[in-house]
């Protein structure tokens, strides 16, 4: 008899080492590198905060337990006292539904639903559901939990590694009778933690020990490594049944344990909650009981399960027990003395302080987790329990109360019994999940504006490919809004241009001028010196002398300091906006574009007012040869090592393409051979209102508080110079309607232009922590929660996709034609690319290619990054043109 005490007991020194390996485990469980081989495994809960009395609402509750399911109908009333109404039901739950398929157990819930819902009487037909489950699950969002294992009696095939939510649901919806909506699910610990009373100080654990035990607490959202949140606190369920499943707590394992674990549904698992919890204790005794009475063993006493926890837990009341004992030892059939009696009633006390030290070590392990954690000296805190083995008035509660108080003398902590089991708490989860459904809607509402079908994308391809004939056709040019500009290039480069040449890049977010040196392939192909200068907004936008002049000062400036002052050298310029060009040094601009707006320069040619700024300076060293868009010099820059670069796109301050067009096709223009490129100036698409459906209330506010209302609109949807805008604007509506930053906007946020695309790309760079996305929207003065930050990332990353997708269309309709043109079953080209946003973004690229693939799948297309700027391909076209001018002195 001594003996077999002995086994079971365990010192204070023990439980410390319990507590220690506890506490490694835990650690084990939250870091990301050993997670998956965790024994206790720190699930998240995506619960965030304890209830702050302002939960409401009306909810049904289903709580699943090990003998029964309860039904219940739960009113947050809101205000501070949290009145709770209370409806409900119980089901008994038999073996065979608990091993039985899965789908007849969420069958069953389903039925007692509609049973429970009938019994109302009610004429409501609409209810919000939050689910109890408590087994050790996978949780990815408050409604989205994966079974892991099924552990206590339960045993369903056909349910581990499925969504629980989603099979109740279908159950649900099976029936057909009631439209419930099943939006959170909780594990019973969270619900046991969320049901303490928030008028009586933060609580911040759960526990229970019922048929199985657990626990769940608040912890600091940076440590749980799983999620990638890192403000605030995440609740985390620690799985500690199944601590000692790899053995750690062999040491302290007695021969009883050994053999109720292999009379165990699942034999090998669950380890310390088979020292715990209810389903196991009156377990434990009867094997040590078929020791005691070895030689007078009755039937009863061989069979499973016949000995209750229940009882087991009432003889160690030192009024009752030994009574108790009698009673239970007869019932087994035994012929018992008092002796026999005595020793039962100490067998019963050594099985329950066991548990409840273990308990305790776990407790003291989470406690002193939370509190050095928080960096506190001293943590004070409520541990909600519920289930049936604390609530029975035994000396468990009372040695787990003892204990935890010494195994972690750093907390003040305070066991308060959950009084009308976990149903409130999941109430409460169950409100914030229907607050965050309700406005998980109208977020979705809001982007589902902005996101495109591969249908709704086909059209904006079958558009644009129309305005691309209208505007090459002489009779109907005027009313397409993509201008089709001839350009003058009939040819793209072939190797053999040589030379110096200056070029000019003006348009995108730097302004450079180049020294480019064409030599022969052997002598190092093309080196190029540049400097950047920059272009002030006054300057831009102020009078076009000024800008000129400016311009001519930067290259004299370039020269000066190359000492090259006195070559007179060609010069090509690369000017990146819409130009009629009657040939290839001549082009009367249309329109400004992007931040420009300098007055007395549309209508002129450009390269008229470039040499007339050239005469004041008194400049005569330069022979501007040729003026070419950013689309053609990148095309021409990537030819030269592509011989199948056939089309150029810029996809940065602004967006554009050309492409290599069959003269036949161009109306605007004499000549039936050969092909010319033509500058397609697609920014414009769209501005004579073929894409008004496209258009959401951001585009229009963007576009009206544009330097170009009304032009431009296919431009704003896409480039670099208006995205941020546009996340900006969406930021400010879901502000507004309190979804995001509490409600309330930033100064800084209210400032047009503040959220540069820059920050689209930072923020969507794959590995950036969420930490990170929150320091780039602290630096607008805004509070963020991770919440926000997710949502922020999600804004950003529609309003990207949409821009690619765009433009990926866009191409697909040019490569089309291309291979229309060319009559061909397949077309091989290549696309020359550049600017910042398709270059810097860390997606676009790749889904501008995927658009291309998917709307033009007869087209092989590649896209070739520009690696030195248009400005390469201007100096090239100078060459060509110097060249050509030579051949025809000659
Ligand atoms: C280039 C050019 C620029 C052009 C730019 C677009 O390669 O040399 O003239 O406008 O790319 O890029 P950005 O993102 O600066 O507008
Ligand atoms: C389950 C836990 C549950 C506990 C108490 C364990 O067997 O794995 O998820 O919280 O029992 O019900
Ligand atoms: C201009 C185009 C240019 C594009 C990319 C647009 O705003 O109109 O000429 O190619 O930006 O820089």
């Amino acid at each position: 008899m001594q003996s077999s005490l002995q086994t079971l007991c365990l010192s204070l020194e023990t439980l410390r080492r319990v507590k220690d390996r506890m506490l490694e485990a835990m650690e084990r469980g939250l870091s990301h590198r050993t997670h998956d081989q965790a024994t206790v495994r720190m699930l998240p809960t995506f619960i965030r905060a304890i209830p702050d009395g302002t939960e409401r609402g009306e909810f049904l509750v289903l709580e699943l337990g090990d003998t029964e399911l309860r039904v219940l109908l739960m009113e947050l009333s809101g205000d501070t006292c949290q009145k709770v109404t209370v409806k409900e039901r119980h089901f008994p739950v038999t073996d065979a539904i608990m091993q039985g398929p899965g789908e007849k157990l969420f069958a069953f819930m389903a039925t007692c639903l509609c049973e429970f819902l009938d019994g109302l009487r009610t004429r409501r037909t609409h209810f919000e559901l939050g689910f109890s489950f408590p087994f050790s699950c996978r949780q990815t969002r408050l409604d989205q939990s994966y079974l892991i294992s099924w552990t206590k009696r339960f045993k369903c095939p056909g349910v581990e590694g499925r969504d629980v939510v989603e099979l109740l649901q279908s159950a649900i919806n099976k029936q057909a009778r009631y439209n419930i909506k099943v939006i959170a699910v909780v594990n019973d610990t969270t619900g046991t933690m969320m049901s303490c009373d928030a008028s009586a100080g933060p609580c911040e654990v759960g526990l229970v020990v019922d048929a199985g035990t657990n626990s769940c607490f608040m912890a600091e959202a940076r440590h749980v490594e799983m999620v990638e949140e890192s403000e605030g606190r995440m609740g985390v369920v620690t799985e500690w049944g199944s601590f000692g499943d790899n053995g750690a707590l062999n040491d302290m394992l007695s021969p009883y344990d050994h053999q109720v674990d292999q009379g165990s549904v699942h034999p090998g698992k669950q380890r310390f909650e088979k020292m715990i919890g209810g389903l196991y204790l009156g377990e434990i005794v009867r094997h040590i009981l078929v020791e005691l009475f070895s030689g007078r063993t009755t039937p009863a006493l061989l069979t499973k399960g016949l000995v209750q926890t229940q009882d087991i837990l009432e003889i160690t009341n030192e009024q009752v027990g030994l009574a108790t004992a009698q009673r239970v030892l007869r019932a087994l059939g035994l012929e018992v003395s008092d002796q026999d009696c005595f020793s039962m009633q100490q067998v019963c006390t050594a099985v329950c302080i066991r548990a409840a030290g273990l308990c305790a070590a776990g407790l003291a392990a989470i406690l002193s987790h939370m509190c050095s954690n928080r960096e506190l000296t001293r943590l004070k805190t409520s541990v909600a329990v519920d289930g049936a083995v604390f609530r029975a008035r035994s000396k468990f509660s009372q040695t787990l109360q003892q204990l935890v108080k010494q195994l972690a003398p750093e907390c003040e902590v305070t066991l308060v019994q959950s009084d009308d089991g976990n149903g409130k708490g999941i109430a409460m989860v169950t409100a914030v999940a229907s607050r965050l459904a309700a406005q998980r809607l109208q977020v979705n509402q809001t982007l589902a504006l902005l996101q495109l079908s591969p249908d709704a994308l086909g059209k904006v391809q079958a558009l644009l490919r129309r305005e691309m004939e209208l505007g090459l056709k002489k009779e109907t040019h005027a009313m397409s809004s993509v201008r089709m500009l001839p350009t003058y290039i009939c040819a793209t480069p072939d190797g053999s241009e040589r030379g110096d040449f200056l070029a000019l890049d003006l348009g995108g977010t730097n302004f450079r001028v180049l020294l480019v040196q064409v030599g022969s392939r052997e002598q190092g192909g093309v080196q190029i010196v540049s400097e950047v200068y920059s272009i002030p907004p006054n300057v831009a936008q102020g009078p076009g002398t000024q800008l000129f002049d400016h311009i001519v000062e930067c290259i004299v400036d370039f020269q000066t300091k190359q000492g090259m002052m006195d070559h007179t050298l060609p010069l090509g310029f690369t000017f990146s906006f819409p130009c009629q060009q009657t040939s290839l040094d001549q082009g009367v601009l249309l329109s400004w574009t992007k931040g420009f707006s300098a007055s007395g320069c549309v209508g002129q040619d450009v390269v008229k007012l470039l040499r007339e700024a050239l005469k004041r300076r008194n400049h005569f060293a330069l022979d501007v040869v040729a003026i070419v868009n950013d689309t053609v010099g990148t095309m021409m820059s990537c030819g030269y090592d592509d011989l199948n670069c056939e089309v150029g796109l810029i996809v940065g301050t602004g967006t554009n393409a050309c492409y290599m067009e069959e003269l036949r096709n161009v109306g605007t223009l004499a000549g039936e051979e050969g092909r010319m490129c033509i500058n397609m100036e697609w920014g414009a698409f769209g501005d004579n209102g073929c894409l008004d459906a496209f258009f959401t209330p951001f585009d229009r506010q963007v576009d009206e508080a544009s330097l170009n209302p009304g032009r431009q609109r296919f431009e704003k949807l896409i480039s670099g110079m208006y995205l941020g805008e546009i996340v900006r604007r969406i930021l400010l509506e879901l502000t507004a309607k309190g979804i995001l930053f509490r409600g309330r906007p930033s100064p800084k946020l209210q400032t047009p232009d503040i959220f540069q695309t820059k920050f689209l790309s930072s923020i969507e760079s794959d590995g950036l922590a969420l930490r990170q996305v929150c320091a780039i929207l602290e630096e607008l003065g805004l509070h963020v929660t991770s919440e926000d930050s997710v949502l922020v990332r999600e804004v950003c990353q529609v309003v990207a996709r949409r821009a690619a997708q765009l433009c990926g269309a866009a191409v697909a309709a040019v490569v089309e034609k291309i291979r229309e043109n060319r009559g061909l079953e397949q077309l091989v080209v290549t696309v020359g690319v550049d600017g910042t946003l398709y270059k810097l973004h860390p997606h676009f690229a790749q889904q501008v290619q995927e658009t291309v693939r998917l709307l033009a799948p007869r087209c092989s297309v590649t896209f070739l990054q520009s690696e030195d700027g248009s400005g390469k391909g201007a100096a090239l076209i100078a060459a060509v043109a110097c060249r050509v001018a030579r051949h025809q002195r000659a």
